[in-house]
């Protein structure tokens, strides 16, 4: 698929808000402002998201802060919201914790920005890695990773032990885009401690979030020891892909995966490649961006599943009457998993675990019919505020409800409400990996265990620019005993504890 090419001309690098927004002084902000540096009062550090949505909450659909002379608008109103959706307005602004990805992403599709060319060659040469087809040819991948799950839950259930949830999602997810994406195998759920790679990730993830906290010019002396760990977790990324790809040049082309896309394929217009160093830079964006975010989706959906016992009964009655004895599901028996998604859409809704994005105005333009922009201006849509207004979701938007993904419900609410893959062009190139690699995973888990809360335990949420429930764990318990040879991914008796 090709996108028209988005040129607003933008400037490069943080605008405040005073430069785009002429009516500023209408937007409220939180009371106590320091002079200089702005609304840090009572800040929170490490957990910028849940803070917001705190202001969220007190100051309304639209609202600034101002952080070290910096200043910001969030919006979450869903009619605001949806204004911003509008492509021919509005396009992605790459700004606060995407911009701060730059130095290890790059021009890599995530954090490039709209006017850079290898966007759109990188967007049109990897595009069909996402197609039907492709996704028909990484579900026995995905399926062979989530073997290597049951066994490790298996071992579990067997010895009555707790699981770590975003844990074992993390090297779940992390295995299957690293087999599906690059023929890679990480070993993950051969260690006891996470990969390098991960621990990298989540240092380089944890950094840019940082970034945004300290004033600016002062940030490589105020976190002069981290940049330096910072830039030793950017190293450790660069020579892990470096290895992943001379080992695939060395054979010479796998099966036709991201990788050999990466490598080989030339633009269909202009007959161009990617150079190898943006293929480093989607490389990392794409095992990055590629497990983050969808290890948090199944780990959210695992825990409401748990709190929910009625709910995960409808969902396993679902998994048995649409898999019935299939051994290994087939690619097309996920789709019909109709309510197992839905659960996912309710915990993607509550925590969407990419929290925000931003968009800017790519002309002079009012916001709502409210808020003057000038081009260049921007906002950041604050996902899990707009996917809780009462306007589209109700006055119990708090509320766990998998039927508000109903058909019908859904018709029902106004366009661009429910944006947990962001909008436009540069909306998740890899949303339908995601929801099938999840689906399928959820079906997997709840047609073989049922899996006991902690009763003690209290949803906290986890930040590092992307959302995860803290400390969560879980005690599968199988359902039957395995009964058919030859499979490991098998059919349980229903409703056959042991
Ligand atoms: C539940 C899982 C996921 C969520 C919630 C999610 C969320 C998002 C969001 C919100 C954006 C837009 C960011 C912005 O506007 O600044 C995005 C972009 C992107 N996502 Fe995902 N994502 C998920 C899974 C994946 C997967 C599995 C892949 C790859 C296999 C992937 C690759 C990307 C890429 C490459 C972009 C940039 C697209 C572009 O700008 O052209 N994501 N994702």
């Amino acid at each position: 698929m090709t996108q028209a090419p988005i040129r607003t001309g933008e400037p490069k690098g943080f605008r405040s808000a005073e430069l785009g927004w002429p009516e500023l002084d209408r937007i409220p902000h939180p009371p106590r402002r320091v002079p200089l540096l702005g609304d840090v009062l009572g800040v929170n550090r490490s957990t910028p998201v849940q803070e917001s949505m705190r202001y969220a909450r007190r100051l309304g659909p639209v609202f600034r802060r101002k952080a070290f002379g910096k200043e910001f608008v969030f919006v979450w109103g869903a009619r605001q919201a949806a204004d911003l959706a509008d492509e021919s307005r509005f396009a992605k602004h790459v700004g606060l914790g995407v911009a701060n990805l730059r130095p290890v992403a790059g021009d890599g599709l995530f954090t490039a920005y709209n006017h850079e060319p290898n966007w759109q060659l990188a967007h049109d040469v990897l595009a069909p890695g996402f197609s039907r087809d492709a996704m028909a040819g990484y579900h026995p991948m995905m399926l062979s990773v989530a073997q290597r799950l049951t066994e490790h839950w298996d071992r579990a259930a067997a010895a009555g032990r707790a699981v770590d949830v975003p844990g074992d999602m993390t090297k779940l997810t992390l295995e299957t885009i690293a087999r599906t994406g690059f023929g890679h195998d990480f070993g993950s759920f051969e260690r006891s401690r996470p990969h390098p790679f991960v621990t990298a990730m989540v240092g380089t993830l944890t950094y840019a979030q940082r970034l945004n906290t300290v004033p600016f010019p002062l940030a490589p002396l105020l976190l002069r020891s981290a940049s330096r760990r910072n830039e030793a977790d950017i190293a450790h990324l660069n020579h892990t892909v470096d290895e992943l790809v001379r080992a695939r040049r060395a054979i010479g082309g796998g099966d036709g995966d991201l990788l050999d896309r990466m490598l080989e394929t030339t633009h269909p217009d202009t007959g161009e490649r990617l150079s190898p160093q943006n293929v480093r830079r989607q490389v990392i964006t794409f095992l990055v961006a590629g497990h983050e975010t969808t290890s948090g989706a199944l780990s959210f959906a695992l825990h409401y599943l748990a709190r929910h016992p009625e709910i995960a009964a409808r969902a396993r009655a679902e998994v048995d009457r649409v898999w019935g004895d299939t051994a290994e599901p087939a690619y097309e028996q996920v789709a019909r998993l109709r309510y197992v998604r839905r659960v996912l859409d309710e915990s993607l809704r509550l925590w969407p675990t990419a929290p925000a994005f931003s968009r800017q105005a790519r002309q002079d333009t009012v916001l709502a019919g409210e808020h003057p922009m000038r081009p260049g201006a921007w906002a950041l849509v604050l996902t899990p505020m707009l996917h809780r207004d009462p306007d589209a979701w109700g006055p119990d938007a708090e509320r766990f409800d998998p039927d508000r993904f109903d058909a019908q419900a859904v018709r029902s609410r106004p366009a661009h409400t429910f944006k947990p893959f962001g909008t436009g062009a540069r909306a998740c190139i890899g949303r339908q990996f995601a929801l099938h690699e999840a689906t399928l995973v959820l079906g997997l888990l709840l047609r073989r265990y049922e899996l006991r809360a902690d009763p003690a335990y209290r949803l906290r949420v986890t930040e590092r620019l992307t959302l995860m429930p803290e400390g969560l764990r879980l005690r599968p318990e199988r359902r039957a005993p395995v009964r058919e040879p030859g499979s490991d991914l098998r059919r349980p008796v229903p409703g056959t504890g042991d």
